[in-house]
């Protein structure tokens, strides 16, 4: 499925991210930056010790990664030359600015690849696992956050979404379909 926003390619896969060959991949991190489960644990798993061994140094550097920042690393083994670690907030219900949080994950973690000049990054659905936020409300923030900021800056030639079960896919793909309208490519 692909869309088109400006000069920017969006295409949604369903697959794993570890297996992407953007130029970057966003991890779903915590705030220790020391790995996890799901996403961060097949990061980790997939790209091996260096990009532990960055994280650690950017927690002596930085205590860590707050909720809603990102941090870059080595993509060490993985295809993907970097690693841009966020971290989303957890689900507590949506009346405490988890909207806002989520969005910044997705907006700092864009940032961060314009400063490395990373022509292509691909995400997973952030918080939507452990963190336990709404797919639904999740997909709507994500797309809502990328369309806005691939609009206004000058942009990577690529962003993918890259979902892990065929129900994510469904739901970020009518997420962009809404807000852009038809796909450029089915
Ligand atoms: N590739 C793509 N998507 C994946 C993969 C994978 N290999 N593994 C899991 N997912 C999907 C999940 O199905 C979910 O839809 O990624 C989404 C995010 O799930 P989590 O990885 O649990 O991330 P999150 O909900 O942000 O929770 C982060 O979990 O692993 C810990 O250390 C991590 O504490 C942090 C928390």
């Amino acid at each position: 499925m692909q869309f088109k926003v400006k000069n920017t390619l969006v295409t949604l896969v369903q697959g794993d991210i570890t297996g992407q060959d953007t130029v970057a991949v966003v991890n779903a991190a915590n705030s220790t930056l020391l790995g996890g489960g799901g996403v961060d644990g097949a990061i980790h798993r997939a790209g091996g010790p260096q990009i532990l061994e960055e994280c650690k140094k950017i927690r002596a550097a930085k205590g860590g990664c707050p909720t809603g920042e990102a941090v870059i690393t080595t993509g060490g083994n993985l295809i993907s030359r970097y690693v841009i670690h966020t971290v989303g907030p957890i689900w507590s219900g949506g009346d405490s600015g988890e909207d806002q949080l989520l969005a910044s994950a997705y907006r700092n973690s864009l940032r961060l690849a314009a400063v490395y000049g990373i022509k292509s990054i691909a995400f997973p659905s952030i918080s939507t696992g452990a963190y336990g936020f709404p797919t639904q409300r999740a997909a709507r923030v994500a797309v809502d956050t990328v369309k806005k900021l691939l609009e206004e800056k000058n942009s990577p030639e690529e962003v993918r979404f890259v979902l892990f079960s065929q129900k994510d896919f469904d739901i970020y793909s009518r997420a962009w379909a809404e807000a852009i309208g038809e796909p450029s490519l089915p």
